[in-house]
């Protein structure tokens, strides 16, 4: 039987407690989706959505952020960053203070500005011409937002104004994470992000799971495809 009709089967639940085993045939379909919630990122909600999740006191208390901003930092620590689609600031507060956020939420952006950081809808990022090259580009938990076929297209123009020999940080949510989001649109896997990086003329350096290895996509949450790569 091939590899993909083994999954199938077991998705299908006649084989129920085989079903974690799913997770080593490829993926041929979208993880079913759970969450209910805003659909529309540029909506107010949205915004209130993702102040909700930063808000969380527990979270907070143990600090469960840290490991992830180190993540980053050891790739775009330092470098004056391009923080695409970068919501309310969760990573634009910890890259350098020469950074900018773009995303096409105002409510976010708004909320960007308040906190003393440097955020622009797209239209105004694009149309200021003062704002030089950038030596790092994060995309972080964007391009599952985005309709399938358009996601080479959305972010070329922002890496134009990457340097020649800048970095780009390309990250995604596995399964469960990917499930938890209504307005989740494509699941873009870490094979996919490279693909897609290469053909935009990068060099795909690194391509790898975050912080558990792949396996757990299913089953945690904050699992990541990370994606390094750089302009040349
Ligand atoms: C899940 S949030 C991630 C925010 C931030 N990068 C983070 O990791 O906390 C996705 C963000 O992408 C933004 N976004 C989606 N499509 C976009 C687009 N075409 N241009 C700019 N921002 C976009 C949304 O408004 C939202 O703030």
């Amino acid at each position: 039987m091939a590899k993909v009709s083994i999954k199938r089967f077991i998705m299908r639940r006649q084989l129920f407690p085989l079903r974690k085993l799913a997770v080593y045939f490829p993926y041929k379909q979208q993880p079913r989706m759970s969450a209910t919630g805003p659909k529309d990122t540029r909506s107010e909600d949205y915004t209130a959505r993702l102040r909700g999740l930063q808000r969380v006191w527990w979270k907070r208390l143990l600090n469960v952020q840290a490991p992830y901003r180190r993540n980053i930092d050891r790739h775009l620590g330092g470098r004056r960053t391009l923080d695409v689609g970068c919501g309310i600031g969760r990573h634009l507060n910890h890259l350098t203070n020469e950074s900018i956020g773009v995303d096409h939420n105002p409510d976010s952006v708004e909320l960007c500005l308040a906190q003393g950081l440097r955020a622009y809808v797209p239209d105004e990022f694009f149309a200021d011409d003062t704002l030089g090259k950038f030596d790092g580009l994060l995309c972080a938990h964007v391009l599952e937002h985005l309709a399938s076929g358009t996601q080479a297209e959305i972010l070329a123009p922002y890496l134009d104004r990457l340097a020649s020999g800048g970095w780009v940080m390309v990250i995604c949510p596995q399964e469960r994470g990917y499930s938890s989001d209504s307005s989740h649109c494509d699941f873009v896997t870490g094979e996919r992000i490279a693909h897609l990086l290469t053909d935009l003329g990068l060099h795909v350096t690194l391509n790898y799971s975050f912080p558990l290895p792949r396996a757990f996509g299913p089953y945690f949450t904050h699992n990541e495809f990370c994606v390094v790569a750089r302009k040349p």
